[in-house]
């Protein structure tokens, strides 16, 4: 059976299935009305979310499928203890997929050793989000035509912004793309990511500086100081304003750029950007949609295949995993490290490095 972890779970060429897919169903939509009839999604929500729970709620409704779930944890069993293991064993029950959204790293991971039906990571705490990836990556085909020869300039929070380190992860297989990575010293990219870049041989700059970037960008993706990630408000309320887009520094970008933020914008984009017709960000949020029926779509008819994951990787069992962002200590789990590009072993939760 197939998940959504990771965006590299997906191959390229099923990456490429899936915008065609998006694209098919955003130029026949009536096609599509009743492929999920009686089939039921489970959103299971332990963080907040606006975009993502409701448009994959509208994805399964367009495709003729229903949706079960909740939205906060503190109305579900996880408010009295119940753990995620426990609750996708009976989730699978209801439901034929489930999309989880967790503020511990590797909840949705937990999931998959548990649920008899496909999970979806929407999310899950400052790691991973590869539905928006899959929405991000619609957004940049359908306004630019490919995903080569692209110069993207990730900007804000990029130690916390798991939807920048999905995105990386995504692009990074195709040729010839260059990220600019522009954030205050304290919200770098984690050095995890940066280790795979540099083992692939993929071009990467590291700046502070937006408006000495900006000329040579063809994506710009901006990003939201990730607040509830901070151990520290004094630390979030110096870095929340780190770089604010305006019109005037759009002045030096090319004429072509494209903007995309994943949502919610606190103050890192004025309003005024919004009427430039270089930003993408509305557009971005109804691909979403699109991209997550033709997903849900795509998982349900891979799980009637009984289509296997494609790449399998090197695992060993280790000791507790150390990092206090992980959600390993607190489910019934083993401990599982497997083997990454640098000869590291990683928890295969939260992708913290192996320390004996
Ligand atoms: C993002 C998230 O939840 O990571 N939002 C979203 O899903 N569109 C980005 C954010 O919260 O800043």
């Amino acid at each position: 059976m197939r998940n959504l972890l990771d965006p590299t779970d997906l191959t390229v060429d099923e990456i490429d299935q899936i915008m065609d897919l998006s694209l098919d169903i955003i130029a026949n939509r009536q096609k599509y009305n009743e492929v999920c009839k009686g089939k039921k999604l489970a959103t299971l929500f332990y963080e907040p979310s606006t975009r993502t729970r409701l448009s994959f709620t509208a994805a399964m409704m367009e495709l003729g499928g229903n949706v079960i779930g909740f939205s906060d944890a503190n109305s579900s069993s996880a408010s009295k203890g119940e753990t995620v293991a426990d609750t996708v064993r009976v989730l699978s029950c209801f439901a034929d997929i489930i999309a989880m959204r967790h503020p511990k790293e590797g909840a949705p991971m937990i999931a998959t050793q548990y649920a008899t039906v496909p999970v979806i990571n929407a999310g899950d705490g400052g790691h991973s989000h590869p539905t928006q990836t899959l929405t991000d990556l619609l957004t940049i085909k359908r306004e630019k035509g490919h995903f080569d020869n692209l110069t993207v300039g990730f900007c804000g929070d990029l130690k916390f912004g798991r939807t920048v380190h999905s995105l990386i992860k995504a692009l990074k297989r195709y040729t010839n793309v260059n990220f600019v990575l522009i954030s205050p010293e304290e919200l770098k990219l984690p050095d995890y990511i940066k280790n795979d870049l540099c083992e692939e041989n993929i071009e990467y700059t590291e700046t502070h500086s937006l408006e000495n970037a900006m000329p040579k960008l063809d994506v710009l993706y901006m990003t939201r100081v990730q607040k509830e990630r901070f151990d520290s408000e004094e630390e979030y309320n110096r870095l929340k304003n780190s770089f604010i887009l305006n019109t005037d520094k759009l002045k030096s970008a090319k004429s072509d750029m494209i903007i995309l933020h994943p949502l919610p914008r606190v103050n890192e984009i004025t309003y005024e950007v919004d009427n430039d017709p270089r930003a993408c960000y509305f557009e971005q949020v109804e691909n979403g949609k699109f991209v997550r029926m033709a997903l849900i779509y795509k998982l349900l008819q891979w799980k009637s295949e009984n289509r296997k994951t494609p790449v399998q990787k090197t695992i060993i069992e280790g000791p507790p995993c150390k990092y206090s962002r992980c959600i390993s200590s607190q489910e019934p789990v083993k401990h599982l490290y497997q083997l990454s590009e640098n000869g590291i072993y990683r928890c295969i939760y939260c992708e913290g490095p192996l320390e004996k």
